[in-house]
């Protein structure tokens, strides 16, 4: 695994985070890391380009058991080749699962949440229920008796839109507190949809628990997942939507009509890097690790901040206790971060440590300056 030497490598492309801003900024916003994907992927496409054919395809034949032997290995959860509905992304996914359930007004949703959690609600028309996350230790963490007093007085069709482990906090939610949001959802007949694309991106000894694998047997589930964010293939979008219940399903596969597939391309690249790319994500691991602590440490000189990296996740949330314009102090010292805004907290910036440690480093060093 290596990182990108600089970030004129990324600008050379049409890259949605080094492309967007002035020359002068460090990017340390969008979620896709700086670094190259591991080698399968670029065999998968010099193959591809050898072959030569690149009509309409269908999913290859490895890609489910592909999902199938990666989710019972890496996550011990036993899946069906038939719960598994390929989409190409997993906010499609978010979108797709309420489009399936007309019926369902009202949306409980973590926040701070990844913005498509609030903007996939909104779209749909839906009524939204913020569950606020507060720090706790190290990470954010919700309140069950809040979700459950929702849910009580409610009286309506809800589903929850979890996010698992989270983006921005880096929380990954112990099997325990899975387990009752899944019976606190079973007992309000309420649908759970569980977004687990950061799944295979935790940094510490904690496992991941898929909501599809700890919730109750009559509790409908869609948890969707991707090799996209783990393996830094963004730009080939692919995803899956693991589905049991055979009803809630067959509502989701109607959505599918006239909707854009998986790319031939896309479906391969994941495929390969379920099958080759661990010894790779291992040292990515190693990578991110490093990351972190320096951000961990650099917070240690700001106690008028609260930093959360969490335990999963390339991601730091950076909270002020009462300033609203942290992100656009960075921007002026050319650190360009995700502004709190859109994830649902005014005085909050998210920064990304998928990045060089020589970018890393110069970046924190301008926000110092920021914060002087
Ligand atoms: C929680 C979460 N869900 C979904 C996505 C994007 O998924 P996709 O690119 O497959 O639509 C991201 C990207 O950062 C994310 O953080």
């Amino acid at each position: 695994m290596q990182w990108h030497p600089s970030p004129s490598e990324r600008r050379a492309h049409a890259s949605l985070k080094w492309s967007t801003f002035p020359d002068n900024e460090l990017a340390l916003w969008v979620a896709d890391m700086d670094c190259r994907p591991p080698p399968c992927v670029r065999e998968t496409i010099y193959q591809a380009i050898e072959h030569g054919i690149f009509g309409y395809g269908t999913e290859p034949p490895g890609f489910r058991d592909a999902w199938v032997e990666h989710l019972q290995i890496r996550h011990q959860w036993s899946v069906e080749r038939d719960w598994i509905v390929p989409v190409a992304g997993v906010v499609p996914g978010m979108r797709f699962a309420l489009m399936a359930h007309p019926n369902i007004q009202h949306i409980l949703t973590p926040t701070p949440a990844y913005p498509y959690f609030k903007t996939v609600p909104l779209v749909e028309k839906r009524i939204q229920h913020p569950i606020s996350l507060n720090r706790k230790g190290e990470t954010l963490e919700p309140s069950l008796a809040h979700i459950k007093e929702i849910l009580n007085t409610q009286g309506e069709p809800s589903a929850i839109l979890w996010c698992n482990p989270h983006n921005p906090g880096g929380t990954v939610f112990s099997r325990n507190f899975i387990h009752e949001l899944a019976t606190i959802a079973s007992k309000n007949n309420t649908l759970i949809i569980s977004d687990e694309i950061w799944a295979d991106l935790i940094l510490d000894d904690k496992p991941h628990n898929p909501l599809g694998l700890v919730a109750p047997n009559d509790q409908p589930t869609i948890t969707l997942m991707a090799a996209t964010k783990t393996f830094n293939v963004a730009g080939f979008g692919c995803a899956i939507a693991i589905i049991p219940e055979p009803n809630t399903r067959q509502r989701f596969l109607e959505t599918q009509v006239a909707m854009p597939h998986v790319a031939t391309l896309a479906y391969a690249v994941t495929e390969s890097c379920l099958r080759h790319g661990w010894p790779w994500h291992r040292e990515l691991i190693n990578a991110l690790k490093q990351n972190r602590n320096t951000v961990t440490e650099w917070a240690k000189g700001y106690p008028e901040l609260e930093v959360t990296t969490g335990h999963a996740t390339f991601l730091a949330w950076i909270e002020s206790y009462n300033q609203t314009d942290l992100s656009e102090r960075f921007v002026r010292q050319g650190v360009r971060l995700s502004p709190g805004t859109a994830f649902g907290s005014d005085t909050a910036t998210r920064l990304n440590f998928g990045t060089n440690p020589v970018t890393l480093g110069d970046a924190l060093r301008r926000m110092d300056t920021a914060l002087l």
